[in-house]
Protein backbone atom coordinates (compact mmCIF):
# COMPACT_ATOMS: atom_id res chain seq x y z
CA UNK A 1 0.00 0.00 0.00
CA UNK A 2 1.06 3.60 -0.86
CA UNK A 3 2.06 5.64 2.41
CA UNK A 4 3.78 9.04 2.13
CA UNK A 5 6.36 7.21 4.67
CA UNK A 6 6.88 4.48 2.38
CA UNK A 7 7.42 6.74 -0.80
CA UNK A 8 9.50 9.06 1.22
CA UNK A 9 11.64 5.09 2.10
CA UNK A 10 11.70 4.09 -1.12
CA UNK A 11 12.58 7.37 -3.01
CA UNK A 12 15.21 8.28 -0.77
CA UNK A 13 16.99 5.20 -1.22
CA UNK A 14 17.01 4.72 -4.94
CA UNK A 15 17.86 8.50 -5.04
CA UNK A 16 20.75 7.39 -3.04
CA UNK A 17 21.51 4.20 -5.68
CA UNK A 18 20.96 6.14 -8.77
CA UNK A 19 23.19 9.49 -7.80
CA UNK A 20 25.82 7.92 -6.22
CA UNK A 21 27.92 10.46 -5.57
CA UNK A 22 27.06 13.08 -7.98
CA UNK A 23 26.01 16.94 -7.86
CA UNK A 24 22.88 17.57 -9.02
CA UNK A 25 21.33 21.45 -9.48
CA UNK A 26 17.66 22.18 -8.82
CA UNK A 27 15.62 25.91 -9.34
CA UNK A 28 13.49 26.24 -6.25
CA UNK A 29 10.27 28.75 -6.81
CA UNK A 30 8.94 28.81 -3.73
CA UNK A 31 6.29 26.79 -4.78
CA UNK A 32 4.74 23.10 -3.69
CA UNK A 33 6.30 20.82 -6.32
CA UNK A 34 9.87 21.87 -6.17
CA UNK A 35 10.30 22.51 -2.24
CA UNK A 36 9.07 18.89 -1.47
CA UNK A 37 11.58 17.24 -4.69
CA UNK A 38 14.60 19.38 -3.12
CA UNK A 39 13.53 18.26 0.75
CA UNK A 40 13.49 14.92 -0.86
CA UNK A 41 16.70 14.71 -2.82
CA UNK A 42 18.42 16.56 -0.22
CA UNK A 43 17.78 13.44 2.42
CA UNK A 44 19.50 11.37 -0.36
CA UNK A 45 22.41 13.22 -1.30
CA UNK A 46 22.74 16.40 1.12
CA UNK A 47 25.01 19.08 -0.03
CA UNK A 48 25.97 17.15 -3.38
CA UNK A 49 22.22 18.82 -3.87
CA UNK A 50 22.72 22.28 -5.14
CA UNK A 51 19.94 24.63 -5.14
CA UNK A 52 19.25 27.90 -6.66
CA UNK A 53 15.80 30.31 -6.02
CA UNK A 54 16.07 32.83 -8.22
CA UNK A 55 14.75 36.25 -8.11
CA UNK A 56 13.03 37.48 -10.86
CA UNK A 57 11.84 40.76 -9.04
CA UNK A 58 8.15 39.80 -9.83
CA UNK A 59 7.28 37.51 -6.90
CA UNK A 60 4.96 38.64 -4.04
CA UNK A 61 5.89 41.22 -0.81
CA UNK A 62 9.01 39.61 1.06
CA UNK A 63 8.39 36.59 -0.63
CA UNK A 64 12.48 35.99 -2.22
CA UNK A 65 13.69 36.87 1.70
CA UNK A 66 10.33 34.70 3.46
CA UNK A 67 11.14 31.45 1.28
CA UNK A 68 15.04 31.48 1.25
CA UNK A 69 14.94 31.72 4.88
CA UNK A 70 12.44 28.76 5.35
CA UNK A 71 14.60 26.75 2.77
CA UNK A 72 17.90 27.83 5.16
CA UNK A 73 15.85 26.20 8.10
CA UNK A 74 15.35 23.58 6.27
CA UNK A 75 19.11 22.78 5.96
CA UNK A 76 18.76 22.99 2.00
CA UNK A 77 22.18 24.09 0.50
CA UNK A 78 20.38 27.08 -1.24
CA UNK A 79 21.80 29.70 -3.05
CA UNK A 80 19.53 33.11 -3.28
CA UNK A 81 20.33 35.19 -7.06
CA UNK A 82 18.75 38.54 -7.18
CA UNK A 83 18.22 38.83 -10.55
CA UNK A 84 15.37 41.34 -10.70
CA UNK A 85 17.24 44.13 -13.12
CA UNK A 86 17.94 42.21 -15.48
CA UNK A 87 14.22 41.29 -15.70
CA UNK A 88 13.11 44.50 -15.55
CA UNK A 89 15.54 45.01 -18.36
CA UNK A 90 14.48 42.40 -20.50
CA UNK A 91 10.41 43.25 -19.87
CA UNK A 92 10.99 47.33 -20.40
CA UNK A 93 8.32 48.38 -22.75
CA UNK A 94 7.41 44.93 -23.85
CA UNK A 95 3.38 44.68 -23.36
CA UNK A 96 2.04 41.51 -25.05
CA UNK A 97 1.47 38.83 -22.60
CA UNK A 98 3.60 36.08 -24.44
CA UNK A 99 6.18 38.28 -25.48
CA UNK A 100 6.20 39.23 -21.26
CA UNK A 101 6.16 35.27 -20.98
CA UNK A 102 8.95 34.53 -23.22
CA UNK A 103 11.30 37.99 -22.29
CA UNK A 104 10.62 36.26 -18.42
CA UNK A 105 11.47 32.77 -19.76
CA UNK A 106 14.61 33.57 -21.51
CA UNK A 107 15.95 35.56 -18.93
CA UNK A 108 15.37 32.76 -16.40
CA UNK A 109 17.67 30.11 -18.69
CA UNK A 110 20.30 33.16 -19.04
CA UNK A 111 20.38 33.26 -15.44
CA UNK A 112 19.70 29.98 -14.31
CA UNK A 113 22.52 28.84 -16.90
CA UNK A 114 25.40 31.09 -15.46
CA UNK A 115 24.13 29.67 -11.78
CA UNK A 116 24.41 26.36 -12.73
CA UNK A 117 27.84 26.55 -14.45
CA UNK A 118 29.40 27.58 -10.99
CA UNK A 119 28.66 24.42 -9.86
CA UNK A 120 31.47 22.32 -10.82
CA UNK A 121 31.04 19.25 -12.66
CA UNK A 122 27.19 18.74 -11.85
CA UNK A 123 25.53 16.02 -13.61
CA UNK A 124 22.09 16.05 -12.85
CA UNK A 125 19.00 18.90 -13.31
CA UNK A 126 16.70 18.00 -10.43
CA UNK A 127 12.90 18.76 -10.84
CA UNK A 128 9.51 19.45 -9.32
CA UNK A 129 7.72 18.14 -11.90
CA UNK A 130 4.75 15.79 -11.20
CA UNK A 131 2.44 12.95 -12.71
CA UNK A 132 -0.37 16.15 -14.20
CA UNK A 133 2.64 17.80 -15.43
CA UNK A 134 3.74 14.77 -17.14
CA UNK A 135 0.17 14.10 -19.15
CA UNK A 136 -0.02 17.37 -20.17
CA UNK A 137 3.32 17.96 -22.18
CA UNK A 138 2.52 14.86 -23.71
CA UNK A 139 -0.72 15.50 -24.96
CA UNK A 140 0.81 18.49 -26.83
CA UNK A 141 -2.23 19.85 -27.84
CA UNK A 142 -4.04 20.62 -24.73
CA UNK A 143 -5.82 23.70 -24.29
CA UNK A 144 -2.96 25.13 -21.89
CA UNK A 145 -0.23 24.27 -24.55
CA UNK A 146 -2.10 26.81 -27.23
CA UNK A 147 -3.86 29.62 -25.18
CA UNK A 148 -0.89 29.98 -23.10
CA UNK A 149 2.68 29.31 -23.16
CA UNK A 150 3.12 28.40 -19.52
CA UNK A 151 6.62 28.42 -18.33
CA UNK A 152 7.77 26.76 -15.75
CA UNK A 153 10.82 26.65 -13.69
CA UNK A 154 13.86 24.33 -15.04
CA UNK A 155 13.48 24.31 -18.78
CA UNK A 156 16.46 24.40 -19.43
CA UNK A 157 18.08 24.31 -23.15
CA UNK A 158 19.33 21.44 -24.30
CA UNK A 159 23.60 21.69 -24.69
CA UNK A 160 23.60 21.56 -20.88
CA UNK A 161 23.66 17.91 -21.08
CA UNK A 162 22.64 17.48 -17.87
CA UNK A 163 20.69 14.02 -17.03
CA UNK A 164 17.14 15.23 -15.65
CA UNK A 165 15.98 13.34 -11.87
CA UNK A 166 12.50 14.37 -11.24
CA UNK A 167 11.35 12.08 -8.23
CA UNK A 168 7.49 13.40 -7.96
CA UNK A 169 6.82 12.29 -10.89
CA UNK A 170 4.29 9.69 -10.28
CA UNK A 171 2.64 11.62 -7.46
CA UNK A 172 -0.60 13.82 -8.20
CA UNK A 173 -0.77 17.09 -6.34
CA UNK A 174 -2.32 15.57 -3.28
CA UNK A 175 0.49 13.12 -2.27
CA UNK A 176 2.46 15.65 -2.76
CA UNK A 177 1.61 17.44 -0.06
CA UNK A 178 1.20 14.34 1.99
CA UNK A 179 4.70 13.60 0.89
CA UNK A 180 5.74 17.29 2.37
CA UNK A 181 3.86 16.56 5.49
CA UNK A 182 6.04 13.45 6.46
CA UNK A 183 8.97 15.41 5.59
CA UNK A 184 8.03 18.10 7.78
CA UNK A 185 7.99 21.04 5.25
CA UNK A 186 6.41 24.22 6.84
CA UNK A 187 2.32 24.45 6.04
CA UNK A 188 3.04 27.79 4.86
CA UNK A 189 5.29 26.15 1.39
CA UNK A 190 2.25 23.05 1.28
CA UNK A 191 -0.69 24.92 1.48
CA UNK A 192 0.61 27.61 -0.94
CA UNK A 193 -2.08 28.87 -3.65
CA UNK A 194 0.12 28.44 -7.00
CA UNK A 195 1.66 30.84 -8.50
CA UNK A 196 2.30 31.48 -12.14
CA UNK A 197 6.23 31.15 -12.43
CA UNK A 198 6.04 34.80 -14.46
CA UNK A 199 4.58 36.45 -11.35
CA UNK A 200 3.86 39.62 -11.08
CA UNK A 201 4.34 40.07 -14.57
CA UNK A 202 1.19 38.70 -16.38
CA UNK A 203 -0.40 40.55 -13.17
CA UNK A 204 0.60 43.85 -14.35
CA UNK A 205 -1.65 44.39 -17.97
CA UNK A 206 0.99 45.74 -20.06
CA UNK A 207 4.37 46.95 -19.80
CA UNK A 208 6.01 46.39 -16.53
CA UNK A 209 8.50 48.62 -14.24
CA UNK A 210 9.78 48.20 -11.26
CA UNK A 211 7.17 51.04 -9.87
CA UNK A 212 4.40 49.01 -10.74
CA UNK A 213 5.68 45.96 -9.36
CA UNK A 214 6.03 47.85 -6.17
CA UNK A 215 2.24 48.97 -6.10
CA UNK A 216 1.06 45.91 -6.98
CA UNK A 217 2.87 44.06 -4.29
CA UNK A 218 1.14 46.27 -1.64
CA UNK A 219 -2.18 45.46 -3.09
CA UNK A 220 -1.50 41.62 -2.92
CA UNK A 221 0.00 41.57 0.28
CA UNK A 222 -3.43 43.33 2.20
CA UNK A 223 -5.65 40.75 0.02
CA UNK A 224 -3.71 37.49 0.54
CA UNK A 225 -2.93 38.48 4.01
CA UNK A 226 -6.21 39.32 4.82
CA UNK A 227 -7.75 36.06 3.34
CA UNK A 228 -4.89 34.35 5.49
CA UNK A 229 -6.05 36.45 8.97
CA UNK A 230 -9.82 35.70 7.93
CA UNK A 231 -9.39 32.23 7.58
CA UNK A 232 -10.35 31.97 3.75
CA UNK A 233 -7.03 31.41 2.59
CA UNK A 234 -7.72 27.38 2.15
CA UNK A 235 -11.34 27.65 1.23
CA UNK A 236 -9.82 29.74 -2.13
CA UNK A 237 -7.59 27.53 -4.50
CA UNK A 238 -5.62 30.24 -6.16
CA UNK A 239 -6.49 34.17 -5.48
CA UNK A 240 -4.28 37.70 -6.37
CA UNK A 241 -4.54 41.12 -7.86
CA UNK A 242 -4.52 42.23 -11.31
CA UNK A 243 -2.91 46.37 -11.66
CA UNK A 244 -4.93 47.24 -14.73
CA UNK A 245 -3.83 49.61 -17.41
CA UNK A 246 -6.41 51.95 -16.51
CA UNK A 247 -6.52 54.91 -14.67
CA UNK A 248 -9.91 56.47 -12.76
CA UNK A 249 -11.25 59.69 -11.26
CA UNK A 250 -11.46 59.44 -7.54
CA UNK A 251 -11.21 62.14 -4.70
CA UNK A 252 -9.76 61.62 -1.38
CA UNK A 253 -10.72 64.75 1.12
CA UNK A 254 -11.52 67.64 -1.42
CA UNK A 255 -8.96 67.16 -3.91
CA UNK A 256 -9.38 65.42 -7.26
CA UNK A 257 -7.56 62.24 -7.88
CA UNK A 258 -6.38 60.81 -11.19
CA UNK A 259 -5.21 57.05 -10.25
CA UNK A 260 -5.43 53.55 -11.05
CA UNK A 261 -7.71 50.58 -10.71
CA UNK A 262 -6.91 46.79 -9.49
CA UNK A 263 -8.81 43.98 -10.08
CA UNK A 264 -9.07 41.46 -7.13
CA UNK A 265 -9.65 37.65 -8.30
CA UNK A 266 -10.30 34.72 -6.45
CA UNK A 267 -11.02 31.41 -7.72
CA UNK A 268 -11.96 27.30 -6.93
CA UNK A 269 -10.83 25.19 -9.03
CA UNK A 270 -9.47 21.30 -8.79
CA UNK A 271 -6.73 21.49 -11.53
CA UNK A 272 -6.76 25.46 -12.71
CA UNK A 273 -8.68 23.72 -16.10
CA UNK A 274 -11.73 25.25 -15.02
CA UNK A 275 -12.49 27.30 -12.25
CA UNK A 276 -15.16 29.65 -10.68
CA UNK A 277 -14.79 32.67 -9.06
CA UNK A 278 -15.13 32.65 -4.93
CA UNK A 279 -18.61 34.58 -3.50
CA UNK A 280 -16.03 36.14 -0.97
CA UNK A 281 -18.54 37.69 1.44
CA UNK A 282 -18.82 41.64 0.85
CA UNK A 283 -17.70 42.97 4.05
CA UNK A 284 -14.64 40.77 3.76
CA UNK A 285 -14.31 42.53 -0.17
CA UNK A 286 -15.43 45.97 1.58
CA UNK A 287 -12.70 45.91 4.02
CA UNK A 288 -10.17 44.67 2.15
CA UNK A 289 -10.88 47.33 -0.36
CA UNK A 290 -11.04 50.13 2.31
CA UNK A 291 -7.54 48.86 2.95
CA UNK A 292 -6.19 48.82 -0.32
CA UNK A 293 -7.28 52.48 -1.04
CA UNK A 294 -6.38 53.75 2.04
CA UNK A 295 -2.72 52.34 2.32
CA UNK A 296 -1.73 51.88 -1.03
CA UNK A 297 -0.12 55.06 -3.05
CA UNK A 298 -1.96 55.65 -6.54
CA UNK A 299 -4.62 53.02 -6.37
CA UNK A 300 -8.67 54.89 -5.85
CA UNK A 301 -10.55 51.96 -6.71
CA UNK A 302 -11.06 48.61 -6.59
CA UNK A 303 -12.75 46.15 -8.32
CA UNK A 304 -13.63 42.32 -8.31
CA UNK A 305 -13.62 39.85 -10.86
CA UNK A 306 -17.09 37.47 -11.17
CA UNK A 307 -15.92 35.89 -14.56
CA UNK A 308 -15.71 32.08 -14.28
CA UNK A 309 -13.11 29.67 -16.55
CA UNK A 310 -14.21 29.11 -19.54
CA UNK A 311 -14.79 31.88 -20.91
CA UNK A 312 -12.26 34.21 -19.40
CA UNK A 313 -9.18 32.40 -18.23
CA UNK A 314 -8.07 32.89 -14.45
CA UNK A 315 -4.90 35.09 -15.08
CA UNK A 316 -5.57 38.06 -17.03
CA UNK A 317 -2.78 37.89 -19.58
P1 LIG B 1 -5.13 30.47 -16.82
O1 LIG B 1 -4.91 31.93 -16.74
O2 LIG B 1 -4.60 29.85 -18.08
O3 LIG B 1 -4.30 29.82 -15.63
O4 LIG B 1 -6.56 30.09 -16.56
C1 LIG B 1 -4.37 28.47 -15.20
C2 LIG B 1 -3.30 28.26 -14.14
O5 LIG B 1 -2.02 28.40 -14.73
C3 LIG B 1 -1.29 29.45 -14.13
N1 LIG B 1 -0.55 30.15 -15.20
C4 LIG B 1 0.76 30.00 -15.38
N2 LIG B 1 1.67 29.27 -14.71
N3 LIG B 1 3.32 30.08 -16.17
C5 LIG B 1 2.97 29.32 -15.10
O6 LIG B 1 3.83 28.69 -14.50
C6 LIG B 1 2.45 30.83 -16.90
O7 LIG B 1 2.82 31.50 -17.87
C7 LIG B 1 1.10 30.78 -16.49
N4 LIG B 1 -0.02 31.36 -16.95
C8 LIG B 1 -1.02 30.97 -16.14
C9 LIG B 1 -2.33 30.33 -13.47
O8 LIG B 1 -1.75 31.08 -12.40
C10 LIG B 1 -3.34 29.32 -13.03
O9 LIG B 1 -2.94 28.69 -11.83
Amino acid sequence: DWTPESFVDTTVAELKEQLGNDKVILGLSGGVDSSVAAVLLHKAIGANLHCIFVDNGLLRKNEFEDVLDSYKHMGLNVKGVNAKDEFYAALEGVKDPEAKRKAIGKVFVDVFEKESKLVDDAKWLGQGTIYPDVIESVSVKGPSATIKSHHNVGGLPDYMKLKVVEPLNTLFKDEVRAVGHTLEIDDAILQRHPFPGPGLGIRILGDVTAEKVRVLQEVDHIFISSLKSSGLYNDVWQAGAMLLPVQSVGVMGDERTYENVVALRAVASLDGMTADWVHLPYEFLAEVSNNIINRVKGVNRVVYDISSKPPATIEWE
